[in-house]
């Protein structure tokens, strides 16, 4: 059988993740790779459910900590029901985010500090990584401006460019730290483009990690 892999998809609000993951996923498809594509938060019933009250704009006196633990909590449903068992089949998983998105939202948007989102974090998924993170790079701003005719805004990105501006800091935190496993492009090039290279990276990635 083939060795699975866990493949996340990371960047701020408009970046780009949700139209390039997906692309590249029917890429990866179409060029006979055995992909399962699934998002956080959410992915599968509960974290979906969590997901909506997370980001229900009503839920205005959510307080962090209580977000930061439901984000948690949805992903480690999300990973025991789905991400492992697919991985274990030999599936390719791709995530549009995972637990980078909390180390800089909540550790550093929402000022509770990457060290304690980082271990309620761990208690959640017991230290099961992505091998590999593709990172696109994007300015907060252009991010939001992307996403400003949005019909739907939900509750975070309705926050304001401070709070963005400090969850672009917290992902450089993260770039730093987990430098072997990111792998940055540039968000501002063409989705075209952005999928094609992303995609042969990848391909290349699963190659190099057959054995
Ligand atoms: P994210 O999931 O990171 O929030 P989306 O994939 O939803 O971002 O994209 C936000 C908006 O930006 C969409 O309207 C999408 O069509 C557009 N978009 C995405 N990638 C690019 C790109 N590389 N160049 C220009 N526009 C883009
Ligand atoms: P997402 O659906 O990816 O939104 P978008 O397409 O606008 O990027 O995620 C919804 C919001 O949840 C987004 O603002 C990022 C936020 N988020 C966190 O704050 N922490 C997390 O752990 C995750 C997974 C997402």
């Amino acid at each position: 059988m083939k060795k699975g892999h866990f493949i996340s998809f990371e960047g701020p609000d408009g970046s780009g993740k949700t139209t390039i993951s997906s692309l590249v996923s029917q890429a990866l498809k179409k060029r006979g790779f055995d992909v399962v594509y699934t998002r956080e938060p959410g992915g599968i019933r509960i974290s979906e459910m969590i997901r909506d009250l997370i980001l229900d704009p009503k839920n205005v006196e959510m307080d962090a900590k209580t977000e930061a633990l439901l984000y948690a909590a949805g992903r480690r449903q999300h990973l025991v029901e789905k991400i492992i068992p697919n991985i274990d089949a030999g599936r390719i998983v791709l995530s549009d985010r995972f637990v980078d998105s909390s180390l800089a939202y909540q550790g550093v948007g929402r000022e509770i500090g990457i060290k304690e989102v980082f271990d309620i974090n761990m208690f959640a998924i017991e230290g099961y990584m992505p091998e590999l993170t593709i990172y696109l790079d994007i300015d907060p701003q252009v991010g939001l401006d992307r996403i400003g005719s949005r019909d739907f805004k939900d509750r975070l990105d309705q926050e304001d460019i401070s709070f963005h501006e400090r969850v672009s800091q917290g992902y450089e935190l993260v770039k730093e730290k987990y430098q072997e496993r990111l792998k940055i492009f540039d968000g501002n090039r063409s989705i075209e483009d952005l999928t094609s290279e992303i995609t042969e990276y990848i391909i290349e990635w699963i190659t190099a990690h057959e054995a």
